[in-house]
């Protein structure tokens, strides 16, 4: 299959921008993206106990992720096989079976199909019931509390598919031995954009905060500043210095350095958050060692293809594609388990003032993707996308693994884009890479544990 785009222009910086707008590459990216790659789909504190679902998408197919009597993980198509209507309804909850509302067939909540009415009078004796369970995903993985699952049997293993991500990924999942729990519900809204837009924006772009943010930026300090004033504070914020990280395997990360002397919760605007931020720190360093610990402010994240995160405030996202130019966002606020009650108020009370559905920075975001949305006409099309920022300016880091660029470079756009090029180009994944690994996993053997009851 020839991809819409080619290596060479990914190199020189130039995306051609039908693919946020046309409609056909958004079907191969359903089949050769969505159903190929690991996906996000629930984090396990919201299914705590047997029977308790959480339905969601993976690219355009529903799933239902339902917890086991042993405790295991099973995700299931939320798609009866009589005439495809969803089999559960509800965003989440608890079950032991799945009434299909249009006919009344029956599904355990293993997937498999127990009852049929009128099954005599409709089918005789001969219904293959056996072979009409609801689709099961066979790969699926639980990392730190975290549940992926993957469509294709021939995928790489997870922690393959994540290479040197698993290093950023822990500042998130494993910085302190308690672990991390979801707080409140999920917040969803549906806004005009391409999913990519929103994805490479969490993988690798810094720059647009100075213009995009620059008002919210003033407002935060203003009202919530630590004593400095307002001119100087947003001037710190405007020059910082960081760094954009390619780990390998379209997954990218940002951070802004940390000078000597400034302390872990600087970037907080609640007092309770910063003091946690402090007094963990220590923790931190003991888990995960000193340069995650204290080198950066570790800012924003993506994993390929769609699941993203900010560290400052925990909120933690999905964006998922409706159609070439619709995304909903589903958003998480991720604390950690063993926080204080304040802690965890405060980061959820910060997270939907900044990034809610109305959230000072989230508005700012959503008003740029929906007018981003329809560059597919015909004189539009004509000119590529400008991505070439940063390009021959990466660098190494004495300790941070992968592919380094400066804050406002565009590396983790590129490598995002050559990723999803090389998806959208193979037949199988015999032809798709494993990004190469220089730093092992960091697994306990209460991971293991939590691992085993998870998959
Ligand atoms: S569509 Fe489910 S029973 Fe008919
Ligand atoms: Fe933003």
């Amino acid at each position: 299959m020839t991809s819409p785009l080619n290596d060479g222009d990914i190199d020189a910086g130039k995306i051609n921008r039908k693919i946020f707008s046309d409609p056909e590459i958004f079907q191969d990216e359903m089949e050769r993206v969505f159903a190929r790659s690991w996906l996000f789909l629930a984090h396990e504190s919201q299914i705590p106990e047997t029977g308790d679902f959480f339905t969601t998408y993976m690219g355009s197919d529903p799933v239902i992720v339902i917890r086991q009597a042993d405790g295991s993980v099973e995700v299931l198509l939320n798609s009866c096989n009589h005439r495809g209507m969803k089999v559960c309804r509800a965003d989440s909850g608890n079950a032991k079976s799945f009434t299909c509302t249009y006919h009344g067939w029956v599904y355990g909540d293993d997937g498999k199909l127990l009852g049929v009415p009128f099954e005599n009078e409709c089918y005789g004796d001969s219904m293959p019931k056996d072979r009409l369970g609801l689709g099961a995903v066979t790969r699926v993985e639980n990392y730190k509390g975290f549940i992926f699952g993957c469509w294709d049997e021939a995928a790489s293993p997870f922690l393959d598919y994540l290479g040197d991500m698993t290093y950023y990924f822990d500042i998130l999942a494993d910085r302190v031995a308690g672990g991390t729990e979801v707080v409140g519900g999920v917040f969803k809204w549906t806004m005009r954009g391409n999913w990519k837009l929103a994805a490479e924006q969490f993988a690798g772009d810094m720059y647009h905060g100075q213009t995009s943010h620059v008002s919210a930026m003033i407002a935060d300090v203003q009202a919530y500043g630590d004593n400095t004033p307002p001119d100087e504070g947003t001037a710190a914020l405007l020059s910082m210095e960081g760094f954009q990280i390619s780990p390998g395997g379209g997954h990218g990360v940002g951070a802004f350095e940390r000078p000597p002397g400034v302390q872990a919760g600087r970037m907080s605007d609640s007092d309770s958050v910063a003091a946690y931020m402090n007094n963990t720190e220590s923790e931190m360093e003991q888990r995960l060692g000193a340069h995650r610990a204290h080198d950066a402010f570790w800012v924003h994240n993506n994993i390929f293809p769609n699941f993203s995160w900010l560290n400052s405030n925990g909120t933690v996202r999905v964006w998922h594609p409706k159609d070439a130019e619709t995304i909903e966002v589903w958003m998480w606020c991720l604390v950690d388990s063993d926080a204080p009650a304040d802690v965890k108020r405060d980061k959820r009370l910060d997270m939907q003032r900044h990034f809610g559905p109305s959230g000072t920075w989230e508005q700012d975001d959503g008003e740029n993707w929906n007018y981003c949305a329809g560059a597919g006409g015909a004189i539009q099309r004509r000119r590529s996308l400008e991505y070439s920022a940063g390009i021959g300016m990466s660098r190494e880091h004495p300790e941070f693994p992968g592919e380094i660029g400066g804050v406002y470079s565009e590396i983790n756009q590129r490598n995002f884009y050559r990723r999803w090029n090389e998806f959208m180009s193979a037949d199988s994944w015999d032809e798709i890479s494993v990004p190469v690994r220089t730093v092992p996993p960091r697994i306990e053997e209460s991971h293991r544990a939590r691992e085993g009851a998870g998959s």
